[in-house]
């Protein structure tokens, strides 16, 4: 492409300045501009998560079907719901992302992360997608898996919270006043607080607690990597949120807090019903009292990481998820020689060639 061609075309239509670097993150435009980089922690962000980069058919689901079977109702009950949300969780975040915070994060090495995390969510939709094969081989219950957003109440309250935050601001073609960037603030909060941070934290409790009785290592191995990928998504969301907070800090005002801490408190008491129906049927080991005393810890996490006061003042009753650090610790290793063995088979290939 010559360059006059490149310079025609960039600037067709939206004018010169469609190209050029915004004095703020959130001011409209699609800037072009990576050098000099004005956020150059975005593309540190984008390249230390294509390092931990993991493939659906590395996890090993061998020993989970044996599983399920010596599993009692109420825990096969459990693993069905899980198996529903998760069927569809993960295609909202990334219409979210491509919707709503893609349009409007104006920097292009913001934006080479969010389609990095495109992927990632692409990677969780098929990962679930083989785990809800593997688990559940009928057809029919299949199909109403990706039904439960409609059918089970518990589940339809999760995907129509999430679904009126993205509708929330998909009207919004421009952030140009105060009160629409509010507005996005709270869409982009939403999804890493309490959808990621939230609801997806929740679920993956509920994994770790079946590891800790020996149950679902190729689940629980899975949700490693997912867990790894989504506080990496919440990572990147909160640092969006504070470079914001650095250029716009009047955005920050009371109502924003006041916004924020009802939208968690809504998000909590979704959860704890799915928790309800969850474990209606009693699960040794698990109360619905300890899954929302650990929702609240949780919340309160993502009030502090946002710079507000913590709300619940509550412990964090899951014992097992210390274990869950040390096991992801263990998996990163074995993760790394996993990748660096690929690297060698390439080169054995060259080397043949010659
Ligand atoms: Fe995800
Ligand atoms: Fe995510």
């Amino acid at each position: 492409m010559s360059g006059e061609v490149a310079t025609a075309m960039f600037a067709g239509g939206s004018g010169p300045s469609a190209s050029a670097r915004p004095a703020r993150l959130l001011d409209p435009g699609m800037c072009l501009t990576l050098r000099p980089m004005a956020y150059p922690r975005f593309f540190e962000m984008y390249r230390a998560a294509i390092k931990n980069t993991w493939t659906v058919e590395e996890v090993d689901f061998g020993t989970d079907l044996a599983d399920l079977a010596k599993m009692t109702p109420a825990e096969r009950h459990l693993v069905q719901r899980l198996v529903a949300f998760f069927a569809t969780g993960d295609s909202i975040v990334a219409n979210n992302l491509v919707l709503n915070l893609y349009r409007h994060v104006n920097a292009p090495e913001a934006r080479m992360y969010l389609s990095r995390q495109l992927y990632e969510e692409a990677l969780h939709v098929q990962f679930y997608l083989t785990l809800l094969d593997t688990y559940v081989p009928d057809h029919a219950e299949r199909q109403r898996a990706f039904a439960a957003v409609e059918n089970i109440p518990s589940i339809k309250q999760k995907a129509d919270f999430c679904q009126r935050w993205i509708d929330s601001i998909c009207g919004l073609e421009r952030l140009d006043t105060a009160a629409q960037r509010r507005q996005f603030l709270l869409n982009l909060i939403c999804f890493a607080a309490c959808i990621e941070g939230l609801f997806f934290f929740g679920a993956f409790a509920y994994v770790y607690f079946l590891r800790s009785k020996g149950l679902l290592h190729g689940l629980a191995g899975g949700t490693n990597w997912v867990f790894r990928d989504e506080s990496a998504h919440m990572a990147f969301a909160f640092e969006v949120v504070a470079t914001i907070r650095a250029e716009e800090p009047e955005l920050f005002d009371d109502g924003l807090e006041r916004d924020v801490r009802a939208m968690l408190a809504e998000a909590i008491e979704c959860e704890a019903q799915f928790a309800a129906d969850l474990l209606a049927g009693g699960v040794a080991g698990l109360s619905i009292g300890d899954v929302r005393s650990y929702l609240a810890y949780c919340a309160d996490q993502r009030l502090a990481t946002l710079g507000m006061a913590k709300q619940y003042g509550a412990a964090n009753p899951f014992g097992f998820l210390a274990l869950q650090d040390v096991q992801e610790v263990t998996n990163f290793f074995e993760r790394r020689v996993s990748a660096y063995q690929v690297g060698v088979e390439g080169e054995v290939t060259l080397d043949a060639a010659f």
